[in-house]
């Protein structure tokens, strides 16, 4: 086992996200960034953005989890451990985070519909066992079976990094070796300016799951 890791957490149960079980999220979200955050981050364009509202922000995400819902779909999925909420992944469809249609910088690579991955949360005592991991892997399992075709995340280029360590908090995006290892490829790396750091765009492509 590689320095750092944990052992894995036995009877992980991973659910999709509905407007019942959201939330199950608010124990999870009370500490560090996502106390403010909620998770609201991403689907605000700047100019939305506010960090002194964490009421305002818990409701966009739960807005954004009915939403959903109503459309058949999930915005995320939870990964509970003993019946505790220990883990979160935010994904939908691309179009769904006013971060991601306003920024120049994260503009779409073409047209083909893509669902995004954007942020882990993972509770500080379940960290380094391997459950951001495993929401990844059950991320692609729910979009194989919801007939998603495409996925991309944003992840943080930890090998151009000028600090060699990172804290978990700036981590919430994951890391180029977790989607590499998940068989995503970099398809586009854009920077803010000539020396800010890279900004690599990842995907996968997957094929719907075969009905037995
Ligand atoms: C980043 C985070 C999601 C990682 O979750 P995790 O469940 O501990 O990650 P895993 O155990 O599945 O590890 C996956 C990989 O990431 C690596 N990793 C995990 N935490 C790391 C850290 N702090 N620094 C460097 N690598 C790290 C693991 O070593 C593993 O890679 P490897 O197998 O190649 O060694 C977790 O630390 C977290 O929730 N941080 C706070 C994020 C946050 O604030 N999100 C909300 C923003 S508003």
């Amino acid at each position: 086992m590689a320095r750092g890791h944990r052992d894995p957490l036995t009877d992980l149960r991973i659910e999709p996200v509905t407007a019942e079980n959201a939330g199950d999220l608010d124990a999870l979200f009370a500490s560090g960034d996502p106390r403010v955050c909620q998770c609201a981050y991403m689907r605000l364009a700047n100019a939305e953005w506010s960090w002194s509202s964490r009421d305002a922000n818990r409701a966009v995400h739960h807005r954004a989890i009915a939403d959903a819902c109503a459309d058949g779909r999930a915005a995320g999925l939870i990964a509970y451990h003993d019946d505790v909420a220990v883990g979160w992944v935010s994904f939908d469809r691309r179009e769904a985070y006013g971060r991601l249609t306003s920024s120049r910088l994260l503009r779409p690579i073409d047209d083909r519909p893509v669902w995004s991955i954007v942020c882990f949360v993972v509770a500080p005592a379940a960290r380094r066992t391997g459950v951001a991991r495993r929401l990844l892997a059950a991320t692609l399992d729910y979009a194989r079976e919801h007939g998603i075709r495409l996925v991309e995340s944003y992840p943080v280029d930890v090998a151009s990094a000028t600090r060699s360590k990172r804290s978990a908090a700036e981590l919430w995006r994951r890391t180029v070796p977790m989607f590499e290892q998940a068989e995503f490829t970099t398809v586009g790396v854009r920077r803010q300016h000539s020396t800010a750091p890279p900004r690599p765009i990842m995907r996968r492509a997957l094929r719907a799951r075969r009905s037995r």
